[in-house]
Order: C-alpha cells, then structure tokens, then sequence
C-alpha cells in the first residue's frame, strides 16, 4: 500500500504559514497529498514555533493527542517542523518516542528523504541552518485564494536579546528579485488581490543592489489592483527611501507594523534594540508627513529584566504618544540561549501580567477611538466574502488592515473594491453602508482610501 496522506498543523507567525506552503510543494511534486483528517493521515507534521514558552508548551499538548493516535496506528510518522524542531533538536526524538521526524527551517527540501527514513523506522533528523536556503525555485502549495504570502527574506541578524529567532532561523537570506516578482504575476493571474511579502526584518533586503524598496516598487507594478502588504519592519532600517515608495505607489498598503518593544531607553539598550524613543518617534512623525493617513502597529513585552514601574509607565506614554491602530502584546518569556536568558528574570509574574494588563487595556482604548474617529469617511474596501458572523453581510479589508463589515444589499463579487460609509466602529471592527464601486485600473487607489 502506498503511504502518501499528509496531515500538517501550523503554529506560530506568517513565515511558519509560508513555510507550510514550501513543505506541502516538495512534498506534492513527490506524490504526497494533503489530508485534512489526521485520522486518515500516513505523516502527521507540526510546524511550530518557539518564540515563547506557551507556544512550546501548545505544541507538546498537541503531541499527546498524536501519542494516542500513534498507538491505534504504529505505522504513522510524527514529524516537527520549525523553529521547535531547530532549538530542541535531539532532545525531541530521545525524549519524546513518538516523534520520527524533526526538520527544521533550513533542511525542508530533505523532507522527502527523511520521511523515508523514518518510514524505514529510524529517526529523520535534518536540522542544519544555511546561509544561501531561501527555496526560491521551490513553488509554494496555495489553494486558491485573494490573499497570499511569500518570504523575501529568510533568518535575522539582529539578534534582540530576548529573541530566539536568530538560532532558530539563522542569518538573514534574500531571496532573489526576479522570481519574487514572477511569483506575483502567478497569483495576479490566479486571481490573488492581496500579497503580504514576510521577513522577519524585511527592511533588511538586499538582492545585489536591489534593496526592499526596490522590491515594494517591483511588485507594485506587476498588478496595480492587487494590494502589496509587507512585515516585520526594524525601526533602525526604515530608510526614507522606502517611506517614499510607499507614499509613491497607491497599491502598497500605507500601513506599517513597527514593533516598539519597550517606551524605555534603558530597556530598549538592554535589548539590544540600537534605537531610543526619540528616534523611533522621529522616525514615525517623518513617515507621517511623507504617507498622509499611514497608521502604524507594534509589538510590545513587558516585564524585560530589570524593568521598573517607571520603565512600564515609559511605555504606556509610548503608546498614547504614537496612538497605534493596533499592538501585539507579549509578557516577557525567557528564551534558553539568548543573552537575556542569562539576565535574571526578575519581574515576578503577577506584576508582569498586572502591567500587561494595563498595556492591553490602553492600547484597546485607543483603537476604539481611533475607529471612532472613522465614523462619517468613506473608506475604500477590498471586499473578501461573506461575514463569517452572517451570510447577510460582506467583510473586507481598507488599506491600513481594518476589518469592514456591510450589508448584503448590493452585488458585489469577492475581489472587488468598493467605497463604504462607515457608521458605527468597535475597537475591532468598521460597519458601514456601500457607497459605490471602485474602478481598479484607477492608478489613485490609495489617494481614494
Ligand atoms: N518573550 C516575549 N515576547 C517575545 N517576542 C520575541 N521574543 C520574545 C520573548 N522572549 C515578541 C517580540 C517580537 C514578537 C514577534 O514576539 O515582541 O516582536
Ligand atoms: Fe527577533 Fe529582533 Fe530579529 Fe525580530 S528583529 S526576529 S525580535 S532578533
């Protein structure tokens, strides 16, 4: 009998998504097929994340549920894949007897050979980093679709004290220009409006001369109806150059996630950030006379070592200072071979959730009267379905990431723009009224939004 079902779970950021894709590619062009029923499943794989303890913590309860599924059917592989299978290594297969296959970001195109290997009843075990890897020949699995992500650029060099991706994805790769730019007439041709380019620091991209601003311009041009999004930005990359192209062309979404951390200089240093507050907010002001209308996120962790009431306070002011649309919100999560980890972890528990806490509630206020504020505009709508609430009403998305509900009054197909009256906002969410359609070949696309 043929063993070719693949079950796979993905965990953690957009390049795990990506990722997956790349690994159901190699795996597709060798006879292997996608099940959604891990039940029915010859190769069970988690690609899954270890940027902070409880995402470790999900994925090893995920295993006990496969622990069961194994002993009903001894045959089936159990693979890791990802930034676990990169940090644990070893310590996965001798510990945990249910796992076959550990591959990590780097060694994906062995997953074929390996999977033999574990089918044969030893350990398939792939986990060595590369400095060239970025899968550019490799065409990722998508279904059909308006949204798609692509990786540009794979790894990171800058090596934030708190944060374990550098060991778990090696140094910073670009993939090249051209094919990027191919893969995006492919998708304009599928019929694909939306495409978010993915690095873990993507202002980092460099193909021989051609830097990420030269990319952005690339994409843009390849479909003007078709939205170009981009993350993760590093405050001390954002270059004019790129606030320019972003201001120049209508279709790269005037939205930009520009992780903070910390409103602490001290913090800020002791995390090996390389900026302070003062430049960042420069940065943001700088970017907001070049882009009018840009709107912004974040990251933020409280309860880095040593941080103070008054380091916390700093951040709160940091956020109603900048008055983000919106923020992810982490507690501080010790990292086993980052350079904070040998820090002592010394603001207890209580207090970091207690500040947490306070962060979350702020920044939802601010969303909340941020959305307000849209109440009366017209925005401009990239209209994607219906309403996973209700069949009566379509969803979609504006340029600076909101989501956009309305009524199912008009015909309007999925892949559309349309212009919406927005009258009622939550911190969440838009509601409004259509007003009428957009004409995509309209080069002012944003100037419209
Ligand atoms: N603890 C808590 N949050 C972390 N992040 C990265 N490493 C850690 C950690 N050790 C957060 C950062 C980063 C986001 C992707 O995850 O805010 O920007
Ligand atoms: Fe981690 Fe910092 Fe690199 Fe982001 S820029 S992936 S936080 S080391």
């Amino acid at each position: 009998m043929q063993k070719n079902k693949i079950y796979i779970e993905t965990y953690g950021c957009q390049m795990n998504l990506a990722d997956t894709e790349i690994v159901l590619g190699i795996l597709n062009s060798k006879g292997y097929n996608v099940t959604q029923d891990a039940n029915d499943a010859d190769v069970v794989l988690l690609n899954t994340c270890s940027i902070r303890e409880n995402a470790e913590q999900r994925i090893y309860g995920r295993l006990g549920r496969f622990k069961n599924l194994k002993e009903s059917k001894p045959n089936l592989v159990v693979g890791i894949l990802g930034c676990m299978a990169e940090r644990l290594r070893k310590d996965l297969v001798e510990k945990n007897s249910i796992v076959d296959l550990v591959v990590g970001p780097d060694e994906y195109r062995r997953l074929p050979e390996l999977i033999d290997v574990a089918y044969n009843g030893d350990k398939g075990i792939g986990v060595k980093l590369s400095r060239t890897e970025t899968y550019d020949d490799i065409t990722p699995h998508r279904e059909d679709g308006l949204q798609a992500w692509i990786s540009v650029i794979r790894g990171c060099d800058k090596f934030c004290t708190f944060c374990v991706v550098p060991f778990t994805r090696g140094r910073e790769r670009s993939r090249t220009l051209t094919s990027i730019v191919n893969e995006i007439k492919e998708l304009s041709n599928r019929g694909f409006k939306e495409v978010t380019l993915l690095g873990q620091n993507v202002n980092s991209y460099l193909d021989n001369s051609k830097d990420f601003s030269d990319l952005l311009a690339a994409c843009a041009e390849v479909d003007r109806s078709l939205r170009i999004r981009f993350t993760t930005s590093h405050p001390q990359d954002l270059s004019d150059k790129l606030l320019y192209t972003i201001a120049e062309n209508s279709n790269i979404c005037n939205y930009i996630h520009l992780p903070v951390q910390s409103g602490s200089d001290r913090i800020l240093k002791l995390m090996n950030r390389t900026y302070t507050i003062d430049h960042y907010l420069n940065l943001l002001e700088k970017a907001r006379k070049i882009i009018p209308g840009v709107s912004f996120s974040t990251d933020i962790i409280s309860g880095f070592p040593t941080e103070t009431y008054e380091d916390h306070v700093k951040t709160l002011d940091v956020l109603r200072l900048v008055r983000y649309d919106g923020a992810y919100m982490f507690k501080y999560s010790p990292r086993e071979g980052t350079k904070a980890f040998r820090m002592e972890d010394d603001v207890n528990e209580e207090t970091k959730s207690k500040r947490l806490q306070e962060i979350i509630d702020l920044q939802q206020q601010i969303s909340y009267e941020i959305n307000q504020e849209l109440i009366g505009t017209e925005e401009t709508v990239l209209v994607e379905g219906l309403s996973k609430k209700s069949d009566q009403f379509f969803a979609g998305r504006t340029d600076t990431n909101k989501v956009v509900i309305f009524p199912k009054n008009v015909i309007v197909e999925e892949g559309s723009y349309v212009k919406v009256k927005i009258n009622r906002a939550t911190q969440a969410t838009l509601f409004g009224e259509f007003v009428s359609s957009v004409d995509v070949n309209d080069e002012n696309l944003a100037l419209i939004a």
